[in-house]
């Protein structure tokens, strides 16, 4: 792969890992980081030895402590809004991702940096983390989708709480409410979500990709979450994945699952 300017990526057997990498700025996600972190989803996408994906931040203190305010200070309205919507073009690519994508939570997770770790598919956290919609303060509201998965993690009332005050929430609070899955002290934090990948990739691959559409259906205002579960479902019967894990069972044996 590539270097990147803002990333530093590492393939480790079938799972990338993705570091956001500009520590002085606390991982702030500039245009370009946007945009890296996008091309290199797309090779996720495209990359068949690839098959999932952890993203952390590098350095101790953060995962990621926003979009960059330097960079975006003096923008337009026109250009706040192609700066939201090029951002939500990521964060899409990440959370419809056919394969597992998991945030490994280190420190700060501030406006784009709690928007980033909710586009991912779940997110495990290190005791240090701290979450937060802070742009009130800045006289914005969130552009990459904090005011729209907030809400799906932790109910309306608590996300219009984040949101309209800007409080900061220590990493028990962030899990009280359902908004990380899991604490985990910071030395276990990559091995955990490694534990999990495993179990995850272990799986059948078209499963967890039908997973993954039929959950974002339950949220998508243009298709009935329901008729997609039941079209998917059906659709698994046609795949070598689920004659193997049928008969694996009944043979009482481990499935080998193909990802055809
Ligand atoms: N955009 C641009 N730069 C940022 C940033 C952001 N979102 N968050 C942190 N940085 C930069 C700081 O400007 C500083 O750079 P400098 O050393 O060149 O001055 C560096 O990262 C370290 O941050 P600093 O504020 O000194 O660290 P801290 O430990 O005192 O405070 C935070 C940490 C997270 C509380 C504080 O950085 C902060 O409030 N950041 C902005 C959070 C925010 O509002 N995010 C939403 C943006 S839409």
């Amino acid at each position: 792969m590539s270097a990147y300017q803002t990333l530093i990526t590492e393939q480790q057997g079938p799972v990338l890992h993705i570091t956001l990498n500009r520590p002085d700025k606390l991982n702030a996600l500039s245009i370009q980081l946007l945009q890296e972190l996008g091309q290199v989803m797309d090779k996720v996408y495209a990359n068949a030895s690839i098959r999932g994906v952890i993203l952390t931040g590098s350095g101790s203190k953060a995962f990621a402590a926003g979009a960059d305010i330097a960079e975006f200070a003096a923008f337009t309205e026109e250009q706040g809004a192609t700066m939201s919507a090029d951002g939500h073009h990521v964060m899409d690519k990440i959370s419809r991702c056919p394969k597992p994508v998991i945030a490994a939570v280190n420190g700060f997770a501030l406006g784009g940096g709690c928007e980033l770790a909710m586009a991912c598919h779940m997110r495990f956290a290190a005791e240090n983390a701290r979450f937060g919609q802070p742009e009130v303060n800045l006289g914005l509201l969130p552009g990459y989708g904090g005011t729209q998965r907030l809400p799906m993690l932790v109910g309306m009332g608590r996300a219009l709480e984040l949101l309209m005050t800007g409080d900061l929430i220590d990493v028990q609070e962030a899990w009280r409410i359902g908004l990380v899955n899991k604490v985990v002290p910071a030395g276990e934090l990559m091995a955990h979500c490694m534990k999990v990948m495993e179990k995850i990739l272990a799986k059948g691959p078209l499963a967890i990709a039908k997973v993954v559409d039929s959950v974002h259906a339950c949220f998508d205002k243009e298709v009935d979450g329901i008729t997609t579960e039941v079209e998917l479902f059906g659709r698994s019967f046609g795949t070598a994945d689920f004659k193997e894990g049928t008969q694996a069972f009944l043979e009482k044996r481990k499935a080998e699952f193909q990802g055809k």
